[in-house]
């Protein structure tokens, strides 16, 4: 045990002594070692819930507050059934993150998910951008907005690059839109989930734009740019699901442009696991010419990409 730690703990102890009434605040976990705690048993169906979200490499956060709601959830049963309050949140979120970190395929995982939880009816995804909101004339955005909302009721509205309803200035329709959201986002917070997604500076600078934005997202969450040995878990993932795999040379190379690439883009340049996704697919179109070309089909090869593949 480090030597802080055990600081800590000689003064709970202290604490303990001199006041026996707040002996159980001080034996409280930190909220970190609750979330560390194994999960006991019988909640089969969050144990399925982890397993499909240990597909995704990293995104510890968002892992975290989907288990919290699942815990939040099963927790107000319990205190239905004790004649206790329960009352429903809204889960409207906010997804900050360079191109490439995951979001929309967190927002797909998450309505399958909370249909499995009973939070929607429907867990489907509509994706809809700035286009599919805004209209030509007065009133033609509301509608297009209510309508989208429509479609959207049992399951997840994400709105993509959602700051550039933001642009363009009072007269812009996009100020409609986002003052349809914002009445249906209330209105009707138990039958939907609303999902804005976009780069960070230009999410905080849309959040600004409309005072009752921000207490309107309870959850905010960061997707962080991946680390190289992140995109390298990536990489072997989609190959996996794709029957391939490096050599080793290969994935030594792919690993060394990352780096090189890493140093040299500006994170807002560079798309993170979509440029891994591309590289990939066109590596594996090379060394489908290469195989082509040499007219030889031995199972392993059909499976590795090597480093003459390797397409950027
Ligand atoms: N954590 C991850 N685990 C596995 N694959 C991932 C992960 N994050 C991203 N990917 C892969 O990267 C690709 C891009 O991810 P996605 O489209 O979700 O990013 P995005 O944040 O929505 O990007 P943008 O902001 O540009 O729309 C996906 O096709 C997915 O295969
Ligand atoms: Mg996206």
């Amino acid at each position: 045990m480090s030597d802080s730690k055990n600081k800590r703990n000689n003064a709970q102890i202290n604490i303990v002594i001199s006041n026996q009434k707040r002996k159980k605040i001080t034996k409280e976990p930190p909220m970190q070692e609750h979330l560390a705690q194994e999960i006991p048993g019988h909640h089969q169906e969050l144990k399925q819930i982890e397993k499909e979200l240990d597909v995704l490499i990293g995104m510890e956060e968002m892992k975290k507050i989907i288990k919290q709601i699942y815990a939040w959830i099963y927790v107000n049963k319990k205190r239905e059934e004790q004649g206790l309050k329960a009352e429903k949140q809204a889960l409207h979120m906010m997804f900050k993150g360079n191109p490439g970190t995951g979001k929309t395929t967190v927002a797909r995982l998450i309505g399958k998910l909370f249909l499995k939880m009973n939070v929607l009816s429907k867990g489907h995804l509509i994706e809809a951008e700035r286009a599919d909101l805004v209209g030509e004339y007065i009133g033609h955005t509301a509608q297009k907005t209510r309508d989208l909302i429509k479609k959207a009721i049992g399951g997840i509205l994400f709105i993509d690059e959602a700051y550039s309803l933001g642009r363009g200035g009072e007269k812009d329709f996009g100020k409609e839109a986002i003052d349809t959201l914002v009445k249906h986002m209330e209105d009707r917070h138990h039958e939907f989930i609303l999902i804005l997604a976009g780069y960070s500076a230009e999410m905080v600078e849309f959040l600004s734009l409309n005072p009752g934005l921000h207490s309107r997202f309870p959850i905010v969450v960061d997707f962080p740019d991946y680390t190289v040995d992140q995109l390298m878990d990536i990489a072997s993932l989609l190959l996996k699901e794709k029957e391939y795999q490096f050599s080793k040379e290969a994935e030594k190379q792919f690993e060394q442009h990352l780096l090189e690439l890493k140093n040299v883009w500006s994170p807002i340049s560079f798309s993170n696991g979509r440029y891994v996704r591309n590289a990939i697919e066109k590596s594996i179109r090379s060394q489908a010419m290469r195989l082509l070309l040499s007219d030889m089909y031995d199972k392993k090869e059909l499976q590795t990409i090597r480093s003459q593949d390797l397409q950027f």
